[in-house]
């Protein structure tokens, strides 16, 4: 069995060294990124002909997702690369499925942004022996050497960008002064996501001195990432928990601070004071993440009051100069080689940098930036 795995493997990098040589020189290029284009006797010759970059993306149901998964296959394409993009739905399982296909295929790279980053270990080990090279995208891959390089924003800023909001909005130096405080409640993220914990690092490095002295007052007491994180990054279960704290801890006292990491969550908080008559008069600083469309639209309306701006252009951009050199055999441009030690060895990474969006800058980083027109956001 492993004789007759090596010898189609053989034949596959035959057939594809063969194809790759056929097309040397063929049509001219569309690439949008020259840097990565030879040119031989006037023709250009696109890096990715006759090869093929499989992408795993985590879900469908956030609007991030399609957009990297989207632009990362537009980037890879205009390369030449023919791109197989496939979505896991959340589910762990499927997903591995789905890199075991790939593997079988003999795709000549994998991306792929995980559900659960650590559950895909022996699938990993298995595009490692058949030589398929991995890059870790937006959510590093745990426990595996199986992974080349990861292309990130820097996560533990994503969660200090949220807090240096808060205490500036708020000015918490100013309420502490003044002998003041305001309520807060935290909704963490997934604890298989490593950005998740990176991210509550990053929030309470900011806010714990805030708890500690009372500025801050958490009335659940759920402050630990243990008693904050939700699973999968579930809408529905962090709508259910503010529905549960509003309830139960809120009935004398507004709530003042929604400390959300992620805009899905965002959209389930804003339902639960609502149910709860929250108004304009009262309604709570809600912070979230990925400046997605509704969530932009939510600032701008006042139902939200920040998000983190990501622009999964430029990930995508770098994902593929990673993409590129893993299939070229070259070096990729790397910004961290200390920061993601995933259980087995310290990843090579490219972070790039989170921005905190509001109403005040949506224009000038969103729309100025070519990330939605201004047509989308009134919509
Ligand atoms: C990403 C975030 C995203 C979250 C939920 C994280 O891994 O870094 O940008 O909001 O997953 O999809």
């Amino acid at each position: 069995m492993k004789k007759l795995f090596a010898l189609l493997l053989a034949l596959a990098m035959v057939l594809s060294l063969a194809a790759c040589g056929e097309k040397t020189g063929s049509t001219p290029s569309e690439s949008t990124n020259p840097g990565t284009e030879t040119t031989t006797g006037g023709e250009t010759d696109k890096p990715g002909e006759g090869k093929t970059v499989a992408i795993a993306m985590p879900t469908q149901s956030s609007e991030r997702w399609i957009k990297d998964g989207d632009n990362m296959k537009a980037q890879l394409e205009a390369l030449g690369y023919e791109v197989l993009l496939q979505y896991a739905e959340d589910d762990p399982q499927q997903q591995v499925s789905q890199i075991e296909n790939f593997v079988a295929q003999m795709v000549d790279c994998i991306v792929i942004a995980a559900v659960d980053s650590g559950a895909l270990t022996t699938v990993e080990a298995q595009a490692k022996t058949a030589g398929i090279p991995i890059i870790a995208y937006d959510r590093l891959l745990m426990d595996t050497d199986a992974v080349s390089y990861y292309a990130s924003f820097d996560n533990k800023g994503v969660g200090t960008a949220i807090a240096n909001y808060i205490v500036d909005a708020k000015d918490l130096e100013a309420a502490r002064a003044a002998g003041e405080s305001y309520t807060i409640e935290f909704f963490m993220g997934s604890p298989d996501d490593n950005n998740a914990v990176l991210l509550y690092q990053g929030i309470m490095e900011v806010l714990q001195p805030y708890l500690d002295d009372g500025t801050l007052v958490c009335k659940t007491g759920r402050t630990s990432f243990e008693e904050t994180c939700i699973l999968r990054w579930s809408q529905e279960t962090a709508q259910q928990w503010c529905e549960n704290y509003l309830s139960g801890f809120y009935a004398d006292e507004d709530l003042d601070i929604a400390c959300s990491a992620f805009d899905g969550f965002s959209y389930g908080i804003r339902s639960a004071l609502e149910g709860a008559g929250y108004t304009e008069a009262n309604w709570p600083l809600i912070t979230g993440q990925d400046a997605e469309l509704m969530a932009v639209k939510n600032i701008i309306s006042g139902k939200q009051t920040m998000s983190i701006y990501k622009d999964t252009r430029l990930l995508a951009e770098k994902c593929v100069t990673m993409v590129n050199a893993v299939v070229t055999g070259s070096e990729p441009e790397i910004n961290d080689t200390e920061t993601y030690d995933n259980g087995v060895f310290v990843v090579p990474s490219y972070l790039c940098t989170p921005q905190a969006v509001d109403v005040n800058n949506y224009e000038e980083l969103l729309v100025d930036g070519g990330y939605y027109t201004a047509e989308e956001l009134a919509g």
